[in-house]
C-alpha cells in the first residue's frame, strides 16, 4: 500500500512530547465541551459533517482556543509567535506535530479532534489532514492509505460495544484508534490491528495524545496478525464494509468481492473468542434476488455463538452507489468519468444479482451452547446510545430463556424494566382500548402490543411473586381457567423477556 504522497506523520516515539501537547491542549479547553461552547451547536455539528465554513466564521478571533481550532481542525496556517504562547512549539516541530508554513507560520501535520469518552474523558482522535475538510465535496484526500477520523460508524460501534471489564480486547481495523481507545478503559490488554501501517501509526498517536495506555499494534489483514491459539474476551471491528466494484480506499473498500469481507470477519471471529466473550461488528450485506437476507446472515454465524443481528437501514443499489461515489468525491469529477464509475457499481451489483444493501450491527457471544440462538431483525427506528449495556442484557436474557422451559419460566420471578410506559390505543371515547402497547423509553426503544393479560402481568412484575402465581391471580380476577392461562401465556412472557420489557430476577 503506498502512502507516498501523504504527508509525514509525527513520530510515535516521543510520548513525552505527546504528553506536553496534551497538557497544553487541555489547558485552553481544546476539548469536545470547549469546542461546542466556542462554535455553538450548529457549527459544531457542521464540523462533524466535515463542513468547515461555519467553524471558520466562529473562529475569527484571537483566543488560544480559536487559534488551535484553526490549526488542528481547519488546516489554517497560524502565526508562529501566537502558537508559541499556547503550545510547546519547538517540541512539536521536533516531533513532527507541526511544520513551518511560509515566513512566520505554522501548520499542523495531522487533524487532531477533541473527543469526549463515554465517562466524560477528554480524548483526542488523530487522523489524516483533509478528513475535516471538503464537506459536501467528499473526503479531502483520495490517497489509497488515507486514515480517517471519527465518523458516524465509529461512534455507533463505540456506543453499542459491551463495556464489561475484560482481560483482552482486539480492535480489527483500528484506523484512527478510536475503538482501541475506548477498549483501553475496560480491557487490561488491547491489541489493535490494521492492514495499513499508517493507521497503526495514527492509532499510536491517538492513544498517546489521549493519555491512554499503549496498545499492542500489529499489521496484517483480517485475523492474520492474531497468533495461533490466541483468543480474546472482546473483538470489535468497524471494517471496510463497503461493497464496491474494486478496492480504491483502504478505509472503506475491503478488496474482497461483494460482502465477503464482512462474512469472513464474522465467521472467523468465533474461534478467536473466549467463552462468554463478545464480538461486535458493523457490516453491510447484500440482498440477493431469490434469497432471504436473514438466511444469508444466519449462515455467517460461527458455531458455538449466539448472535444478534440488527439491520438498521436498507438502500437500493442506486442509493448505495451514489452514497459512496459522493463519499469519495467522485461527483466532482468529469461527468463522463462519474457516469463510468456509477455504471461500474451497477454492473457489479447486476452480476451478483444484488438488489439492495443492508447496513447494521452484528454481535456474537460465544457460549458453546448446543442450541445457539440467532436473532436477525430489522430495527430502523431511533435508539438511545450508548447501547452496550442493552446488548449485554439481551444476551443474558436469551441465555435465561434457553435455560428455562415453560414450567421453569412459570416458577421464575420477573421485574418490569425501567422506564416502560403503557399506551392504550383505540377510538376516542371507546370503553375498551383496541390495543395496549408497552413502550420502552430507553435502549432499543421498542414497542409491543400486548393483550390485557400481558399488560396486567407486566404491571405486577416487581420480583416478589413467581410468574405462575401472578397468572393464577389474574385468572381469578378475569374468571379464566388458571390451567389454560398457565398454558397459553409463557409464549407472551418469553417475547416480553426477549425484547427487554421484563427482566428475570427478584
Ligand atoms: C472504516 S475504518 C475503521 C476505523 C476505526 N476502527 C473506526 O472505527 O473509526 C476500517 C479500517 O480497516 C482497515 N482495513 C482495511 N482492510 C483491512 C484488512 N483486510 N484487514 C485489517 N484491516 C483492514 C483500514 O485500513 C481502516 O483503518
Amino acid at each position: 500500500m503506498s502512502d507516498s504522497s501523504l504527508p509525514a506523520l509525527p513520530t510515535a516515539d516521543r510520548p513525552d512530547v505527546a504528553a506536553r501537547l496534551r497538557d497544553a491542549l487541555l489547558a485552553v479547553s481544546f476539548t469536545a465541551d470547549g469546542l461546542l461552547e466556542l462554535l455553538g451547536a450548529p457549527a459544531y455539528a457542521a464540523l462533524a459533517r466535515s463542513e468547515t465554513v461555519p467553524a471558520l466564521r466562529a473562529t475569527r478571533g484571537d483566543t488560544p482556543l480559536e487559534l488551535l481550532v484553526r490549526l488542528f481542525l481547519l488546516q489554517q496556517p497560524v502565526s508562529h509567535a501566537r502558537v508559541a504562547d499556547v503550545l510547546p512549539v519547538e517540541d512539536c516541530l521536533a516531533a513532527g506535530w507541526l511544520v513551518r508554513a511560509g515566513q512566520d507560520g505554522l501548520a499542523a501535520t495531522v487533524d487532531v479532534r477533541p473527543y469526549g469518552g463515554l465517562d466524560g474523558e477528554d480524548w483526542f482522535i488523530v487522523s489524516d489532514l483533509g478528513c475535516a475538510v471538503g464537506g459536501a465535496g467528499g473526503i479531502g484526500s483520495r490517497e489509497e492509505g488515507v486514515v480517517l477520523g471519527v465518523g458516524g460508524a465509529s461512534t455507533t460501534l463505540a456506543g453499542i460495544t459491551v463495556r464489561t471489564p475484560v482481560g483482552s480486547a482486539l480492535d480489527l481495523g483500528a484506523g484512527s484508534g478510536i475503538q482501541a481507545l475506548h477498549a483501553g478503559r475496560h480491557a487490561t490488554r488491547v491489541t489493535a490491528t490494521d492492514v495499513n501501517p499508517r493507521a497503526l501509526h495514527i492509532t499510536a498517536l491517538t492513544l498517546a495524545l489521549s493519555g491512554a495506555p499503549a496498545a499492542d499494534l500489529r499489521q496484517g489483514s483480517l485475523f492474520e496478525p492474531v497468533r495461533e491459539g490466541e483468543t480474546f474476551d472482546l473483538i470489535v471491528s468497524n471494517p471496510p464494509f463497503v461493497i464496491s466494484p474494486g478496492a480504491r480506499l483502504t478505509y472503506r473498500d475491503g478488496g474482497m468481492g461483494g460482502d465477503d469481507l464482512c462474512r469472513t470477519i464474522v465467521q472467523q471471529s468465533g474461534e478467536r473468542l473466549n467463552e462468554g466473550g463478545f464480538a461486535q461488528f458493523l457490516a453491510n450485506w447484500q440482498h440477493v434476488e431469490g434469497e432471504d437476507w436473514q438466511d444469508r446472515l444466519r449462515s455467517w454465524v460461527p458455531r458455538g455463538c449466539d448472535a444478534w443481528i440488527v439491520q438498521r437501514e436498507v438502500q437500493d443499489v442506486t442509493q448505495y452507489a451514489e452514497l459512496w461515489l459522493r463519499d469519495a468525491g467522485d461527483h466532482r469529477d468529469d461527468p463522463a468519468e462519474y457516469q463510468a464509475r456509477y455504471d461500474a457499481w451497477l454492473d457489479e451489483f447486476e452480476a451478483r444479482k444484488v438488489k439492495a444493501v443492508g447496513f447494521g450491527w452484528i454481535t456474537l457471544r460465544r457460549t458453546d451452547s448446543a442450541e445457539p440462538v440467532i436473532t436477525v431483525e430489522e430495527w430502523p427506528h431511533p435508539i438511545e446510545q450508548p447501547l452496550g449495556e442493552t446488548v449485554r442484557a439481551h444476551f443474558d436474557r436469551i441465555a435465561y430463556l434457553r435455560d428455562h422451559d415453560d414450567a421453569a419460566l412459570l416458577d421464575g420471578f420477573f421485574r418490569l424494566a425501567r422506564e416502560i410506559v403503557q399506551e392504550q390505543v383505540g377510538l376516542p371515547g371507546a370503553e375498551d382500548p383496541e390495543h395496549v402497547v408497552l413502550r420502552q423509553h430507553r435502549g432499543m426503544r421498542r414497542a409491543t402490543t400486548v393483550d390485557t393479560v400481558g399488560a396486567g402481568f407486566a404491571g405486577v412484575c416487581d420480583g416478589t411473586l413467581s410468574a405462575g402465581r401472578i397468572l393464577d391471580a389474574i385468572a381469578q380476577l378475569v374468571g379464566e381457567d388458571p390451567v389454560l392461562l398457565r398454558d397459553r401465556t409463557p409464549a407472551q412472557i418469553r417475547l416480553l423477556v426477549e425484547q427487554g420489557f421484563l427482566e428475570p430476577g427478584n
